[in-house]
């Protein structure tokens, strides 16, 4: 069996959000009907958190995909979810918001400096007890976002796996805030 069909087995019957397994396997079991998640950049994970959780409130830079996201949401019946549109909203909008969150994914704003922006700010939207999820974190330009979170001194997990239809490493980092 290839990579891609155990991808497919193991995650088709919830949609394949672009996440890694051992990512998806792991928010599984964190993730109930309870929590809330906080996310940068909407797409497929939008509408699987909304799946699995209470409520996502989600940033997205993009106009055009923001309406492609917000049409599938439709589409699904899911009502749960309200993304913010802003194409500056990772020095605008997101570090000025308010609240606390069980879940903080981030994975949008990928030039450098707006994924260090999100990195710098995110954590403060993390519950005690909570997570903090970057994505694609084996990239070298996020290196500055990294050293930041490091010095929270916050339990990490490492994910390394391919990502879907890729030969390449990815990096997920998952770092949990103490209670
Ligand atoms: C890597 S995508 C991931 C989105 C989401 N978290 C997911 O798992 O599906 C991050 C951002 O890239 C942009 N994006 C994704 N695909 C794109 C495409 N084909 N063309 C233009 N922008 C795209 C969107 O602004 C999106 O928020």
């Amino acid at each position: 069996m290839t990579y891609e069909e155990i991808q497919k087995k193991l995650l088709d019957d919830d949609g394949r959000p672009c996440l890694t397994v051992p990512v998806v396997l792991f928010l599984k079991i964190i993730l109930d009907k309870t929590m809330t998640v906080l996310e940068t950049g909407s797409g497929r994970s939008t509408i699987w958190f909304a799946r699995q959780v209470k409520e996502v409130i989600s940033f997205e830079s993009q106009e055009k995909w923001h309406h492609g996201v917000m049409e599938r949401l439709e589409k699904e019946g899911l009502n749960n979810v309200i993304i913010h549109y802003d194409p500056d909203y990772s020095t605008n909008s997101f570090p000025k918001f308010e609240g606390e969150f069980d879940v903080v994914f981030l994975d949008g704003a990928d030039g450098h400096g707006d994924r260090v922006a999100v990195m710098k700010a995110g954590h403060k939207f993390v519950k005690p007890g909570g997570y903090l999820i970057v994505d694609d974190s084996h990239r070298s330009v996020y290196e500055e976002g990294i050293r930041v979170l490091r010095g929270l001194g916050w339990h990490r997990i490492d994910f390394w796996s391919y990502g879907y239809k890729s030969e390449a490493l990815k990096l997920c980092l998952v770092w949990r805030r103490p209670k």
